[in-house]
């Protein structure tokens, strides 16, 4: 979402900046031959290259929320300008990956998608319903007992029960609907923590995403944002004395996740991240307030 901001800005700059017409029209761009040059180029790099067929020993997947083709364009221009030039002519390092693919992203009940039933789509590969999450389009949401027996797993999860190590890190809250595809099954998005469950929600056993977090799959790197998701509101936050946790049911869970794993350590600040030992880490998790952890998220590169 921080991206998607972003780059909303960059792009009123552009329009406003050239009015769709460039000023300096680069010399050898007025030349067929350079056109004719760089068609050849781009079909001898097509045609030479070689299929990979050895196995992959680890995945990432990277997800740029919001990230769709307009505005990867507007980042391209941007990164162009930047260096002087008119910008379009740009090369993201993204636009040289040997292979590209298009998603048609959608909801089973709705046009425009949301990241909860899109997030269910690209970690569980179900289509899902709108802000309902690692579930199957049975349930409806909001509906606690509409979600019982229509779980779907997610690639995450697959990963751990094939015995890989797993690992979640995001510029949002992690209990956040994209980050939350990989480990939850709720039908409501917004039940981040036990404070916001509805009175159906706990009657028919429905757990919060916050909760799902340390208890579903065996996770071993969370980091992130929604500090406050995993403390009671009877706990101040560490950093900002006027904050507190948000839990209703006075669990303080990073607790509950450390006393269940070994070697696990918890961090909320730069110093605390620098100092864990790896070698002497299996279990990571690094947590800021949603509010302020897009903005100290490069302290952690
Ligand atoms: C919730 O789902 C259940 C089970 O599918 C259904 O019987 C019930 O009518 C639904 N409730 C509402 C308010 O739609």
């Amino acid at each position: 979402m921080a991206a998607r901001q972003t780059f909303l800005i960059i792009g009123i700059f552009v329009l406003a900046g050239f009015d769709g017409c460039f000023s300096v029209i680069p010399e050898e761009e007025q030349h067929p031959d350079f056109w004719y040059v760089k068609g050849k180029e781009a079909l001898h790099t097509s045609l030479s290259m070689t299929r990979n067929m050895n196995r992959a020993k680890n995945l990432i997947l990277f997800l740029g929320d919001g990230m769709g083709i307009s505005t990867v364009t507007a980042a391209r221009v941007m990164k162009g300008q930047m260096e002087g030039k008119t910008g379009e002519e740009s090369v993201l390092a993204m636009d040289t990956f040997p292979h590209l693919a298009l998603s048609k992203t959608y909801n089973v009940d709705q046009q425009m998608p949301d990241s909860a039933a899109t997030a269910t789509a690209y970690l569980c590969g179900v289509k899902a319903n709108y802000g309902t999450l690692g579930l199957s389009a049975a349930a409806r949401r909001a509906n606690c007992s509409s979600a019982k027996g229509n779980e779907v797993k997610s690639i995450l999860h697959h990963a751990k029960m094939a015995g890989m190590s797993v690992g979640i890190v995001s510029t949002a809250r992690v209990q956040h609907a994209s980050p939350a595809g990989s480990y939850a099954h709720t039908p409501e998005r917004g039940w981040y923590s036990d404070k916001e469950l509805t009175s159906e929600a706990v009657s028919s056993g429905c757990k919060d995403i916050a909760y799902q977090l340390v208890h579903n799959t065996d996770i071993n790197v969370i980091l992130g944002g929604g500090r406050q998701y995993m403390f009671p509101k009877e706990t101040v936050d560490p950093e900002y004395s006027t904050v507190t946790g948000s839990r209703k049911d006075k669990t303080n869970l990073v607790d509950v996740w450390l006393s269940s794993r070994n070697n696990a350590k918890y961090v909320w600040n730069k110093q605390d991240f620098d100092a864990v030992k790896e070698e002497k880490t299996d279990y990571l998790m690094g947590k800021a307030t949603s509010s302020i952890w897009r903005e100290n998220f490069h302290l952690l590169h």
